[in-house]
C-alpha cells in the first residue's frame, strides 16, 4: 500500500480557479471555433522594442538587475506616466518595475493587508482580483457595478460597502470585462471617499492608452491653466470641483507632448498621491504580454514594502523584459496610437452590427476593448448562454459569472482579434439571441430596468 500523500494547504485550496480557463478549455475542443475571449491584443511589440531586446542580449547585459528595476526602465516609466497621465513619480524611490500587473497587484496588497482586512472590489471583475486578496489573507467585499451607471465606478456604492475592517478598493478604469470608463469627476467622488475613511486606491491602468467615444478625455486650453493655478479650497463641495479639475486636465498637463488622450488616474487627484498604488503594465498598451513586464507607482513607503516581497520571491524582474520596456516607453508611439484606432474600428463593428439585435442590450463599451453584453432577454444564465452559443454556433464568449456572481446575465466579448472573425462571430452571436430572446425585454428603451427584467 502506497503512503498517503501529506495535506495540501487549506488557504491553497480555497483560491479560487479563474472560470475564464474552463472557457479555453471548453473552446479548444471546438475545431474552427470562433473565439471570442482572448483578452490579448493580437498584435506583437514593435520592431524598435524587440531590437532593444536583442541588443541587451548580444551586450551581456542579462544579469540581476536593482530589485525596484534598472535606473533607465525606472526614469522611462517617470517620464511617460508624466506625459501621459500628468502624474509626478521619483524614479528614485516611487516606482518599481514587476513581471506584469498581476504580480504587482499582488505586491500591493501584500504590503496593505493584515488578515482580515477588508478590500472593495467592484464586480464583475478582472478574475485575478479576489483570488489575490485572499492569497494576502484579505477578505473581498463585491459592490455591484451597474447597467444603469453605465458598468461605472460609483463613489455612493462604494461608501455603502465601507466598514471599520475596509483597508483598500480596487479601481479598475477602462475595466475588464465591463469596458466603461470611469469619468475623473466620479474618480474625484471616489477619491473623497478614500481620504474621508483613510483607505488604499489600487489602481489598475493597464487599459489606460485604449478609451473610445464618451470615455475618451481630452481637456481644454482652459482645464490646462487651472492646473497651474489650483485654488486653495476648505468645503467639501470645493474640493470635489478641484479635485474634479484636476484629474481631468492632469492627463493633458504636458499636452503639446501628450502622445494620445489617456483614461484619468484617480492618483491625480489631491490627496491621492500619498494613498494610490497604481497598477501599470506593459502587456496591453505595447502589445507584451508575453514579456512580462509591468510597474508601481507609490509613495516611497510602499515601496519600501513591495521591493522587499519582491526580492524574497524573484531578486529581480527579467533583465532582458525591463530594457525592451525602457525602449518602449521612451520610444516612438505611433504603434500605440495605430493599436488604439484598430481596437476604435473594430469597437464600431461591434456596436454596429449589434444595433438591431433587439434580444441583446449593449452596454456602450467606452475603453479597454471588451464588449459586456446583457443577455437577459434570453432567459438564459450567462453560462447556458455561453455554453450554447459555443455548441450550436462555434462561437466562444466568456460567461460574465467568470469575473463574479455580478456578472450574471451578461456575457464578456473580446474584439482584439481578427476583423473578419469578430465580424462573423457577432453575426451569430446576435441571430442566436434573436433565436431565443424575446425581444421585447432586450430592447433599448429608456423604460429599461434590469431589476425588472431579473424579476
Ligand atoms: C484589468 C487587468 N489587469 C491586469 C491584467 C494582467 O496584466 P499583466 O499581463 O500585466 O499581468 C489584465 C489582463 O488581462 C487585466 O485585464
Amino acid at each position: 500500500m502506497s503512503n498517503p500523500q501529506p495535506t495540501l494547504a487549506r488557504q491553497a485550496r480555497a483560491i479560487p480557479r479563474s472560470g475564464i480557463r474552463d472557457v479555453f478549455d471548453r473552446v479548444e475542443r471546438v475545431p474552427d471555433a470562433i473565439s471570442l475571449c482572448v483578452g490579448e491584443p493580437s498584435f506583437t511589440a514593435a520592431p524598435h522594442i524587440v531590437e532593444a531586446a536583442c541588443r541587451s542580449i548580444q551586450a551581456g547585459r542579462t544579469k540581476y538587475t536593482n530589485v525596484l528595476g534598472i535606473e533607465g526602465f525606472r526614469t522611462a516609466v517617470a517620464s511617460y506616466s508624466r506625459r501621459v497621465k500628468g502624474l509626478e513619480y521619483d524614479s528614485e524611490t516611487e516606482i518599481q518595475a514587476v513581471d506584469g500587473a498581476t504580480i504587482g497587484l499582488f505586491l500591493a496588497l501584500k504590503a496593505v493587508l493584515d488578515p482580515g482586512d477588508e478590500v472593495i472590489i467592484p464586480s464583475p471583475f478582472f478574475t485575478s482580483y479576489d483570488a489575490e486578496v485572499m492569497m494576502c489573507g484579505g477578505v473581498p467585499v463585491y459592490v455591484a457595478l451597474k447597467p444603469e451607471h453605465q458598468m461605472r465606478l460609483n463613489a455612493d456604492d462604494i461608501e455603502a460597502a465601507i466598514t471599520p475592517r475596509t483597508r483598500a478598493v480596487i479601481i479598475n478604469s477602462p475595466g475588464n470585462p465591463t469596458g466603461a470608463v470611469t469619468p475623473a469627476d466620479e474618480l474625484a467622488r471616489i477619491a473623497d471617499v478614500c481620504t474621508r475613511h483613510n483607505i488604499w486606491a489600487i489602481s489598475d491602468e493597464v487599459y489606460h492608452p485604449f478609451v473610445f467615444g464618451t470615455g475618451e478625455t481630452d481637456a481644454t486650453d482652459e482645464d490646462r491653466n487651472d492646473v497651474n493655478d489650483t485654488p486653495a479650497y476648505s468645503d467639501k463641495g470645493q474640493t470635489e470641483n478641484v479635485a474634479e479639475r484636476v484629474i481631468a486636465s492632469a492627463s493633458s498637463r504636458t499636452a503639446v507632448n501628450r502622445p494620445f488622450p489617456a483614461a484619468p488616474s484617480i492618483a491625480a487627484a489631491p490627496g491621492m498621491h500619498e494613498r494610490t498604488i497604481v497598477v501599470e503594465s506593459l502587456s496591453k498598451t505595447f502589445a507584451m504580454t508575453g514579456w512580462r513586464i509591468g510597474y508601481l507607482l507609490a509613495p516611497a513607503a510602499v515601496i519600501e514594502q513591495t521591493s522587499k516581497i519582491a526580492e524574497l520571491m524573484h531578486s529581480s524582474v527579467n533583465s532582458t523584459a525591463q530594457y525592451a520596456g525602457e525602449a518602449a516607453l521612451n520610444g516612438p508611439m505611433e504603434p500605440v496610437v495605430a493599436m488604439r484606432e484598430d481596437y476604435r474600428a473594430k469597437r464600431r463593428i461591434v456596436m454596429d452590427d449589434l444595433a438591431d439585435c433587439t434580444a441583446l442590450r449593449l452596454i456602450e463599451p467606452e475603453g479597454a476593448f471588451y464588449a459586456f453584453v446583457d443577455i437577459r432577454a434570453t432567459r438564459m444564465d450567462s453560462a447556458t448562454f455561453a455554453r450554447r452559443l459555443l455548441d450550436e454556433t462555434s462561437v466562444a464568449v466568456v460567461p460574465g459569472t467568470a469575473f463574479g456572481a455580478e456578472g450574471e446575465g451578461f456575457v464578456r466579448l473580446s474584439y482584439a482579434g481578427d476583423a473578419d472573425e469578430l465580424r462573423e462571430g457577432v453575426r451569430r452571436l446576435g441571430a442566436f439571441a434573436m433565436r431565443h430572446g424575446d425581444p421585447l425585454l432586450g430592447r433599448h428603451t429608456p423604460a429599461y430596468h434590469h431589476l425588472e427584467i431579473m424579476a
